[in-house]
């Protein structure tokens, strides 16, 4: 513990202050789940959008900024969230780490392997709690799916991410999202790691086939990705955000092949084909949330029961941008 986090513990009240960086569409779903833990007080918001900031400040009762560096100022806070797009990460980890901030970054972490050398020595510095927004992994049939495939030998790995194409405006700009592997993908490409285990090498080939219509959008629209695990295992991962009216489940698909069965993994749960060849056991941890896991890790000082901290979130992103350099390059990339 630092000398700036131990300060922070020992004048910590019940209640812990949340501030949040960034007040989209995301940032709200957490806010609520965070306002429904006991415990957490939302006193800070920030956005670059002055009606966002102020509109979701005074619906939690908080104080509203339009830049971060003030809020960091002038609000004695326990954590912040930083859910912004991926293009504005760094500098943002970077100065919350060196308040003593504990940390939940949406992912992905970065899109840029800069970001990915400047910030953890700095979250290590500080020893903050950090959790990255993977909440599948807190499903109850992703940590069941989980307990299966342990100790077992995986042979092959499909995954795929079909679905349309989100709103966001610069969900559809190659430099601030990063693509859909890097950005939306990357659920199931950290779905993939959490089961099976880590990525080594990644070879990718990318093309736009269908939206180049829309205003603005430069990222591809269909995705394919050949990869090797670490482990030995190899698989596939695409995604695509060609199917606006539907055909593909819009989330992570998974199914990994074992000797004999395979596993099939999906928002709508977890199956093991054919039927009788496997148990899948009820997950020994209950429902919980991804926000009243930090909240909770936050309180007791305690990051362990968080499943994926910022430097297992680097893996993942590193994935997408190890995929986005190879399409580029035309050869495989090892990680
Ligand atoms: N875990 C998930 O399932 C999930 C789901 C959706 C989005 N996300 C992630 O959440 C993040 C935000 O996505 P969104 O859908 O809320 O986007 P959004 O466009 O709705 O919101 C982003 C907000 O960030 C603000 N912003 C940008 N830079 C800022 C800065 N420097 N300081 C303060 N505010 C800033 C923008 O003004 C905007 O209001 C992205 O990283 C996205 O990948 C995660």
């Amino acid at each position: 513990m630092t000398i700036i986090q131990k300060e922070r513990t020992e004048n910590m009240s019940d209640n812990i202050k949340i501030g949040f960086i960034g007040a989209g569409g995301n940032a709200r779903g957490h806010m609520q789940r965070v306002n429904a833990v006991d415990g957490a007080n939302i006193a800070a918001i920030c956005d670059l959008d002055a009606a966002r900031a102020e509109e979701t400040a005074k619906e939690y009762g908080a104080t509203p900024y339009t830049d971060f560096r003030d809020l960091l100022d002038h609000e004695p806070l326990d954590a912040v969230y930083i859910s912004i797009p991926p293009n504005a990460h760094g500098e943002v980890e970077v100065l919350s780490a060196r308040k003593g901030l504990h940390l939940f970054i949406e992912k992905p972490v970065a899109l840029d392997r800069q970001t990915i050398d400047r910030v953890p020595p700095e979250i290590e510095k500080a020893g903050i709690i950090t959790c990255v927004g993977y909440q599948l992994r807190y499903w109850p049939t992703a940590l069941a799916a989980r307990d299966f495939l342990s100790g077992k030998t995986v042979g092959m790995v499909q995954a795929r991410y079909w679905g349309g194409t989100p709103m966001n405006p610069w969900w559809r700009v190659m430099g601030v999202s990063g693509g859909q592997i890097v950005e939306q993908a990357t659920h199931g490409v950290d779905m993939v790691r959490f089961l099976v285990g880590d990525i080594n090498t990644v070879y990718a080939r990318y093309a736009r086939r269908g939206m180049g219509d829309l205003e603005n959008l430069d990222i591809p629209d269909v995705y394919s990705l050949a990869v090797e695990f670490a482990n030995g295992a190899v698989g596939t991962i695409s995604s695509t955000c060609l199917l606006n009216t539907g055909g593909g489940s819009g989330g992570s698909d998974i199914d990994i092949i074992l000797r004999d069965c395979l596993l099939h993994w999906n928002a709508a749960g977890a199956q093991i084909v054919p039927e009788g060849t496997g148990t899948l056991n009820t997950c020994p941890y209950g429902e919980t949330t991804i926000d009243a896991v930090f909240v909770d890790a936050v309180k007791a000082g305690n990051g362990s029961a968080i499943l994926s901290d910022y430097f297992d979130g680097v893996k993942s992103a590193l994935v997408g941008i190890a995929a986005n350099e190879s399409a580029r390059s035309g050869a495989p990339v090892r990680l």
